[in-house]
């Protein structure tokens, strides 16, 4: 029989670490020993996410190192700063991490200190830790004792231009990707921006000048090109709760490429990626507690550009699904273990 693993989760209590819960509550394999929060710390899970009475029995903790070490995996799922500070003691004692937050995605410091202005705690694990899209890197996330798991927007702009890169079909130097996200995807923290009265009725667009996400996509599909790569994006707050849509446009090289062929092709046997028939378009809400990825490819009025429809649940595929997902193959578990649901809609 497989035995059990027993994992930690920091940052129970915000909306990726509550994903996990949920999404973990449903995995044979794991038991989660450890489940942190500084600020309900003696509090039951089930007493704030009365979703998961009769899933989960557990308390939150504050975050104390030795009981993390004694687990076999730990998810952070905090902001930025907060793994890197405890991942060489957790590691240094066989801890495999997967971190939700940009700590071990960029895989030059300097480039992190820029955009997270500040320095980089443990650069010598960044250098060995794997970016945790599994259709780029399984092989290497299977082997990896850290994974940064992708940012949302980079999961659903990734998966949109990958195929389109890897055949060299598009210009690499003028891609475009307008994105739209829900408002989970800024946290459960207290933000005026996140506020009801702010958030509905409303679209904005934000970072514009230059979002945090931007170098690790920028990052990630260079070296699939094994060139430099030109990206605008542009990501706006839309007024529901989960989902994002990434639309993708790109200038065809090769105008005599089969698109959907190409996609079809790319992604046969990806178990979390649905490449839809031609002339439809995906929707939010057909990926809503799911972790798959719905793609659909049109090339509007038979033109020279490229049109890529891509949508996730930012806080499945986007996060907390995803971070399952490398945890299953870095556990040698099946990968769709504890993710084979469809998506609940309407
Ligand atoms: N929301 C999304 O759609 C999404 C998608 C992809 C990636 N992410 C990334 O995933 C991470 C978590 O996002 P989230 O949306 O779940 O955030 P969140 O809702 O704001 O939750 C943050 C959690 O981290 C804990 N925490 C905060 N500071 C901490 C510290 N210094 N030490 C230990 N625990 C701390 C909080 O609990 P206490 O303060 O009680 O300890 C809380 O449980 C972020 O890095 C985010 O960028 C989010």
């Amino acid at each position: 029989m497989d035995s059990v693993i027993e994992v930690g989760i920091v940052g129970g209590t915000g909306y990726t670490g509550s994903e996990l819960l949920r999404l973990l509550a449903r995995h044979p394999r794991v038991r989660i020993k450890v489940l942190t929060s500084r600020q309900e710390a003696g509090r039951r899970a089930d007493a704030l996410f009365p979703q998961l009475r009769g899933f989960c029995d557990l308390s939150y903790s504050a975050p104390d190192p030795e009981a993390l070490a004694a687990c076999q995996a730990v998810f952070f799922a905090t902001p930025h700063g907060t793994a890197m500070s405890l991942a060489p003691a957790l590691v240094g004692r066989g801890v495999k991490l997967i971190d939700l937050s940009a700590d071990f995605r960029l895989k030059d410091p300097a480039v992190y200190q820029h955009w997270y202005q500040h320095e980089h705690a443990c650069p010598e694990l960044l250098a060995e830790a794997v970016y945790g899209l599994p259709e780029i890197h399984r092989n290497e996330i299977r082997r990896a004792r850290v994974v940064g798991n992708p940012g949302c927007y980079p999961t659903a702009v990734s998966l949109a231009l990958l195929p389109l890169l890897e055949a060299e079909v598009v210009d690499r130097r003028s891609l475009i990707a307008d994105c739209k996200s829900g408002v989970s995807g800024a946290g459960r923290e207290l933000k005026l921006g996140s506020m009801y009265v702010e958030a509905a009725d409303n679209l904005k667009s934000y970072g514009v000048a230059g979002h945090r996400h931007l170098p690790e996509i920028v990052q990630e599909l260079s070296a699939v090109a094994d060139a430099d790569i030109g990206l605008s994006f542009i990501p706006h707050l839309i007024p529901m709760i989960r989902g994002m849509q990434a639309t993708v446009y790109a200038r065809l090289s090769r105008p005599d490429v089969d698109l959907q062929g190409l996609f079809e092709s790319r992604y046969r046997g990806e178990p979390f990626v649905d490449v839809l028939p031609a002339g439809t378009e995906p929707e939010t809400r057909s990926v809503r507690g799911s972790n798959v990825c719905r793609l659909a490819v049109h090339r509007p009025g038979g033109g020279d550009t490229v049109v890529v429809l891509s949508v996730i649940d930012n806080l499945v595929k986007g996060a907390a699904g995803q971070a399952v997902q490398c945890f299953n193959l870095m556990f040698d578990c099946d990968e769709q273990t504890a993710l084979d649901v469809p998506a609940l809609a309407p």
